[in-house]
């Protein structure tokens, strides 16, 4: 991402880089099939240094953080915020405090946090709650805050799109899975930026992808309003996005005015059946909530709300590695046998019949 260090605003002596941004863009031709749409991209974020777009941004953070003389940095994290910031406080050496929802963080996350050496606090509430908590202890000053609400997270984040334009131009939409609505308004900030200097023509419509329980934004969207009502207690199986008061709301919300876009939530089966299709028709294995961007697209295609003959992004946020976990509920899915080694040809024959 450092090829656009122009339009970063940040001090390249401060950064600390393990090689972030830079992500694969797939055409995808099968699971365009599947979605029932022409033309489809996926801009896979589970290729950064960590396994997710939060590098970019976190990257941009740390710099700032060395660049004031922070010793500490902080976040409150669904998990993969809490990946990042342990990795790259790591190579920076600067000391890491991670404040997550107990029992509610992907193993694979969790393990990243800890294998980096971060002070993990797991609290008994939600990440709502945990941002509450931290927000406040960071405005002491005692601690350096990483969370989205730090715009300089955000500059880094933008260069996802950058990074589009870059290959194939301004889409038609760019599909983005939406928890507190930073990384779809950093997208958005950066199409309009590449506009504004005048080096792409067009913008595209951003489409905003949430999980039925937890759907704030998208509630805020249809109502016309630009803050939301709170979900008290956000369910989805995409942990990631299980958050019920996006505190960059009003940011995500107005890049979806601002971009004449959509926003659409879909239940968990629907997340599920879209993980499993991107890993079977392209090779690609992402987490339940990367998969919302790909889920919310067919299910708008489907319901005629958008052409299927257009340009269409899915940005796939976060590795298939980051949450093991949901195999549990992919049985429907998954062919797996436990057999004695004498009846491997009995399973072998019924298997090669298929
Ligand atoms: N996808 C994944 C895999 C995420 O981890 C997140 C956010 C999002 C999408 C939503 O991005 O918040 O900018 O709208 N994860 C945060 C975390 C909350 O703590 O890791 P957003």
């Amino acid at each position: 991402m450092w090829r656009y260090r122009e339009l970063i605003p940040v001090d390249t002596r401060y950064v600390v880089s393990l090689g972030e941004g830079g992500t694969p863009l797939y055409r995808a031709e099968k699971l365009a099939r599947w979605v029932g749409v022409k033309r489809l991209y996926l801009k896979f974020e589970g290729a950064n240094p960590t396994g997710s777009f939060k590098d970019r941004g976190v990257c941009v953070g740390i710099a700032k953080a060395l660049e004031c003389g922070a010793r500490v940095v902080a976040c409150a994290s669904t998990g993969n915020t809490a990946a990042s910031v342990a990795a790259y406080s790591a190579r920076a050496g600067v000391k890491c405090v991670l404040f997550l929802p107990e029992g509610k963080v992907a193993p694979g996350k969790l393990f990243q946090a800890l294998l980096h050496g971060a002070t993990v606090i797991e609290l008994n509430c939600n990440f709502d709650e945990a941002l509450r908590l931290v927000l406040k202890l960071c405005g002491r000053g005692c601690m350096y805050l990483l969370n989205s609400v730090n715009p300089w997270r955000l500059e880094g984040q933008k260069s996802i799109a950058y990074e589009i334009a870059d290959v194939i131009g301004v889409p038609d939409y760019v599909v983005v899975p939406v928890g507190n609505g930073g990384n779809i308004s950093a997208i958005w900030k950066g199409f309009r930026e590449l506009h504004d200097l005048g080096l792409v023509g067009e913008l595209p419509r951003m489409i905003a992808a949430q999980a039925t329980g937890a759907a704030p934004i998208v509630k805020a969207f249809r109502a016309g309003k630009v803050t939301v009502d709170p979900v008290n207690e956000p369910e989805t199986i995409a942990t990631a996005i299980r958050i019920g008061n996006p505190v960059n709301a009003p940011k995500a919300l107005k890049a979806l005015y601002e971009s004449r876009g959509l926003a659409e939530a879909v239940s968990d089966y629907e997340i599920l059946e879209a993980q499993v299709a991107i890993a079977r028709y392209e090779g690609i294995g992402v987490e339940p909530a990367s998969a919302t961007s790909v889920a919310v697209l067919r299910k708008l295609v489907h319901e005629g709300v958008l052409e299927p003959d257009a340009t269409y992004v899915c940005v796939l946020t976060g590795h298939a590695l980051k949450d093991p976990s949901v195999v549990d509920y992919l049985s429907k899915w998954v062919e797996r046998y436990r057999c004695g080694v004498g009846d491997i040809h009995y399973i072998l024959e019924t298997v090669l019949r298929k």
